[in-house]
């Protein structure tokens, strides 16, 4: 969190959260100091997302984001925090602090400024000679693909020219020969050992530029223009694509293509569809699934997992059922499994991309496809059945067949009911499946992320507690401190879902009470804190009345569980002619009573 004297700080004191949520979200007022509109983290018809103008936080109570104007620009534009202040600056208009570079990381970072301007300069000399006579074979083969002009122009498709040497000119003659050799475009024949020796890697091939996430050119993937069909013609063309080695600004297990263009669609529909192929990912894009992204033909990493996991973790593979790509297909599911990602698959019938299923059976067709999707292991699960017989051996090797992908699941709890659904579906004893997944879970070094999703919001009397730590003007302070001795006290109480929270403001310092978010908390808390804070006004903080009925109403279930464990201890008594220890309990509970009925009370106050 920013400190006064922070850059972030003094941006923070002049940013205005609703005029930068404005720019992104239409808000609209709703109240004394609230503003609402649709929910840009998730997708909804009536507006559940809030902005709160003084307190300067929003909160969606759809899908239970919250924070301050940083974090929302992080999310939004998917960047970091120093980016988000940094952002948020140059709209308002405030210097950014000079940067400490070494001379070293200077010079890195003007150099990967030259190489950005070389690839846009040479994806425009790529687009202009698509249009050139020499490019009509490339044109009738994007032509022959079903590629319209506007989805050429869109995805900025080129031609690269037969003759290695036109781009090396023109690039020539706008950057120095160090940023061409970084730039991995080029060739050089060494032979000679002259200068006029360096050609263009891509020569008569269709060129698809990629892109960074921000949608700046960083590399490109050459495709020769139709399959060459002796092997001599096989040899002079070279493989069926060609890609930009890895470049300071190009790093292959970091990017994924169409990323740019998809992440919105991806983060608002909350799911992404990953193809292989840059056709596959054009052709789906074109049909209106802007969600789509391609794997380009190798393994996920764990870097390309992670990038796409911060829009969404839910995803639809479509990976060529071919045997060849089998292997990726396979380690690129791990990956994902392992990242927690909620995994459906495409298995379109044998021979057909999806590009070729589009153009075959349509736009609709693909559609139901992507609806239809079958989760991943039951996907898996059937593909064991088929596989192995169902006698015992053939049992025994569906077992092991599935248990390695079962052990990738990080959440316990779905590790279990995965188990589960595969003891059923192949008949064996679930007992003997989850003692198998425990011996192996003990082994597992990933920290099990909390699957548990808590109740959905307090009781308004928790509420009422809650409000009353966040009071800090003088005239609640003692009301603020009553509340304090009573929780830290009598420690409450089961059934309190605010626990944790109501520990945290209880602890917390006066002076970071005035930004609550910012305290360390779990994030069902800082939900439920979120929307305390925007359901309250500025000066509505509880009286020592409303506290005292609020404790009370809270202390119900506690004194109803009391009771009815003194019941039996009375009869007890009562049965052994125990007087002493009869008018004891019986007392006592008088005095459970009394307050069970002044809890009552309070509770229909409410
Ligand atoms: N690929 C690659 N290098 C190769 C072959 C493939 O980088 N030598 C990548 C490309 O990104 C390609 C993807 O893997 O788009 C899928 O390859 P493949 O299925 O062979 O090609 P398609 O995408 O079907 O290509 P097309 O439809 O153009 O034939
Ligand atoms: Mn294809």
């Amino acid at each position: 969190m920013p400190n006064p004297g922070d850059f972030a700080y003094t941006v923070k004191q002049q940013a205005d959260i609703v005029r930068i949520i404005g720019e992104y979200v239409k808000l609209k007022k709703s109240g004394a100091q609230n503003f609402s509109g649709l929910c840009p983290f998730h997708d909804e018809k009536s507006p559940s997302f809030s902005v709160h103008a003084t307190k300067q936080f929003y909160h969606c109570f759809g899908c239970g984001v919250s924070g301050d104007v940083f974090s929302f620009v992080q999310k939004i534009e998917n960047v970091t925090f120093p980016e988000a202040v940094r952002s948020i600056a140059t709209k308002l208009n405030i210097p950014l602090p000079k940067q400490q570079f070494s001379p070293q990381e200077a010079k890195e970072a003007s150099q990967r400024g030259k190489l950005l301007d070389l690839h846009e300069s040479a994806c425009t000399f790529f687009q202009q000679q698509l249009k050139t006579p020499a490019a009509a074979g490339a044109r009738e083969y994007l032509t022959s693909r079903g590629l319209t002009d506007a989805v050429i122009e869109q995805f900025r498709i080129g031609y690269a020219p037969d003759s290695g040497f036109l781009l090396r000119d023109k690039l020539k003659a706008e950057f120095d020969e160090g940023t061409l050799k970084q730039s991995g475009l080029f060739s050089w024949k060494d032979e000679e050992g002259g200068t006029g020796a360096m050609y263009s890697k891509f020569r008569n091939r269709i060129i698809f530029p990629i892109s960074s996430e921000q949608g700046k050119v960083i590399a490109f993937g050459g495709r020769i223009l139709a399959s060459a069909s002796t092997a001599a013609e096989k040899d002079k063309a070279g493989p069926k694509y060609l890609n930009s080695p890895e470049t300071p600004i190009y790093s292959k297990g970091r990017v994924l293509y169409n990323l740019d263009k998809a992440r919105e669609a991806i983060r608002k529909l909350d799911y992404s569809i990953v193809v292989e192929g840059y056709l596959d990912c054009i052709s789906v894009f074109t049909a209106g699934m802007h969600n789509v992204i391609a794997s380009s033909g190798t393994a996920f990493g764990e870097a390309q997992v992670k990038l796409l996991g911060r829009y969404s973790k839910n995803i639809v593979v479509n990976f060529d059922p071919d045997t060849a790509g089998a292997a990726a297909t396979e380690r690129s599911l791990a990956m994902l499994v392992e990242e927690d990602f909620n995994i459906k698959v495409i298995t379109l019938e044998p021979g057909l991309d999806p590009d070729l299923f589009i153009r075959k059976r349509g736009v609709e067709a693909y559609q139901a496809e992507v609806r239809n999707s079958r989760k991943y292991f039951h996907y898996l699960i059937d593909r064991a059945l088929a596989q192995f017989p169902k006698t015992p051996e053939g049992k025994v090797k569906a077992m092991n067949f599935l248990l390695p992908h079962i052990h990738r699941v990080p959440s316990r709890i779905a590790r279990d009911e995965l188990a589960s659904e595969v003891a059923q579906r192949l008949s064996i004893d679930s007992a003997v499946l989850r003692q198998e997944l425990k011996s192996a879970a003990t082994t597992r070094s990933k920290t099990i992320s909390a699957t548990a999703q808590g109740p959905a919001s307090l009781s308004p009397a928790e509420k009422v507690l809650v409000r009353s730590l966040l009071a800090t003007g003088p005239s609640n302070a003692s009301v603020r401190d009553n509340l304090v001795n009573v929780l830290t006290e009598e420690r409450p109480q089961e059934g309190w879902i605010a626990q944790p929270l109501l520990d945290a403001l209880a602890a917390a310092e006066p002076s970071s009470l005035a930004e609550p978010l910012a305290l360390p908390l779990e994030d069902s808390q800082r939900k439920f804190l979120a929307e305390v804070l925007m359901q309250s006004e500025d000066g509505d903080e509880p009286t020592a009345e409303t506290v005292r009925l609020a404790l009370a109403a809270l202390r119900r279930p506690h004194l109803e569980r009391k009771l009815q464990h003194l019941q039996p201890q009375i009869d007890e008594a009562g049965r052994r002619g125990d007087s002493f220890k009869l008018a004891q309990l019986s007392a006592e509970k008088l005095k459970l009573k009394r307050a069970l009925d002044e809890s009552m009370r309070a509770a229909q106050a409410k």
